[in-house]
């Protein structure tokens, strides 16, 4: 998709890594979540049309977006200057801090991130939550690399959590909430990133771009962001 005038030239495809509540998940076979119906609301306010969703492990979305398998990210991703250097971002849509999570009632109780020392700690492959294990965690000396363990799916790292198998993962709040509501796992701490959720674009998709922020824009101005937070959050 170019923008031009062309309507088959302005459909998109999206990409997103379900495993991620109340964000983008599977339920009943069916892709559902904040993100997906805040991306279709916003894709209603501009002239692209949305030909579909592609479901990719979170660490493939940007290959996938470079290589052209999709033309847009909506998966709660962070916009971080790292990433910046390969695509690009839509204004922010969402602000989360990172938490510690745990077995509820297990052993490890973390106050803080230095109490985690000689623990094994996990984290989804390519995200920030891994960029904290190793720089504040691996890169401070607190544990080791083996004692690391990257997974696909934040809901794998859950199941081993609620096993005992696994000590703690690092996970962005909002998903850590949703994941302490029905599993067995419960928030130790929380802290500050101060991080913002933005659509992810080819660089040089200058028109989808600005688009996708007015469409945000729009979105927000109405009472559509408002409704769609109230589906997925319990506000
Ligand atoms: N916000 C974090 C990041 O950008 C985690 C996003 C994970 N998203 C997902 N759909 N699994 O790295």
């Amino acid at each position: 998709a170019d923008g031009g005038d062309d309507d088959e030239n302005n459909e998109i495809v999206a990409g997103t890594a379900p495993g991620f509540e109340p964000f983008e998940m599977v339920i009943d076979g069916e892709l559902v979540g904040f993100d997906i119906d805040l991306l279709e609301a916003v894709i209603d306010e501009t002239e692209y049309e949305l030909a579909g969703w592609q479901e990719i492990e979170f660490d493939g979305l940007i290959p996938s977006l470079e290589n052209e398998n999709i033309d847009v990210i909506a998966a709660a991703m962070t916009i971080t200057e790292e990433r910046e250097e390969t695509i690009a971002f839509s204004d922010p849509y969402y602000s989360a801090d990172q938490t510690v999570l745990v077995q509820t009632g297990g052993d490890v109780q973390p106050a803080e991130l230095a109490d985690l020392e000689g623990h094994n700690v996990g984290a989804q492959s390519g995200t920030t939550g891994e960029g904290i294990v190793e720089d504040e965690l691996i890169g401070e000396g607190l544990i080791d690399e083996g004692d690391y363990d990257s997974y696909d799916n934040y809901v794998l790292a859950i199941e081993e959590l609620e096993r005992g198998t696994l000590d703690a993962i690092v996970i962005d709040e909002p998903v850590a909430e949703s994941f302490a509501d029905d599993r067995d796992v419960e928030i130790a701490f929380t802290f500050e990133t101060g991080e913002e959720y933005g659509f992810g674009v080819r660089q040089g998709e200058d028109d989808l771009q600005q688009a996708l922020s007015e469409g945000i824009t729009a979105v927000r101005e109405s009472s559509q962001y408002d409704d769609i937070t109230r589906e997925w959050f319990d506000e």
